[in-house]
């Protein structure tokens, strides 16, 4: 699937951000190994900590599904800048997509691609908790 439908469909997404206390509406999409895309916009709470962040949203919709592997997520805010997934979703989507193309979108439809490991140099992955075991 082409980068730009993907970004498209985290555009799309945005419409259903729960956001009424930052008014900061983002979408994302992630598409699976098989083709399939599950999206997530942000959705806040009156106890501001408990607040989800769309990437978070579509990757944990997609886990629960029983996807695991993926070939990109795009995310977008339609802002003047690109969308930039915070700390807590990059370490989420690494667990996930060690080497996988985030997509990231601006107003007008602009996006840039990084890979994940541009975004969290040095990551935390699990390598140590795993005592020799393989996980699938
Ligand atoms: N947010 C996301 O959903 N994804 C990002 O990449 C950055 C931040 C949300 C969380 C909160 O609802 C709002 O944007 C402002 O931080």
């Amino acid at each position: 699937m082409d980068f730009a439908v993907l970004l498209g469909q985290a555009r799309e997404t945005r419409a259903n951000a729960y956001a009424p206390y930052s008014g900061f509406a983002v979408g994302a999409a992630l598409l699976t190994e098989d083709g399939t895309v599950f999206t997530g916009c942000n959705i806040e709470n009156a106890s501001y900590g408990l607040t989800v962040c769309a990437e978070r949203v579509a990757m944990l919709k997609a886990v629960s599904e029983g996807h695991r592997r993926f070939r990109a997520m795009a995310i977008t805010a339609e802002g003047e800048d690109y969308c930039l997934p915070c700390g807590a979703c990059r370490q989420l989507m690494i667990e996930f997509m060690t080497d996988v193309p985030v997509v990231l979108g601006k107003a007008g439809g602009e996006f840039r691609v990084v890979g994940i490991q541009e975004l969290l140099p040095m990551a935390f992955l699990g390598k140590e908790l795993m005592k020799g075991e393989q996980y699938e």
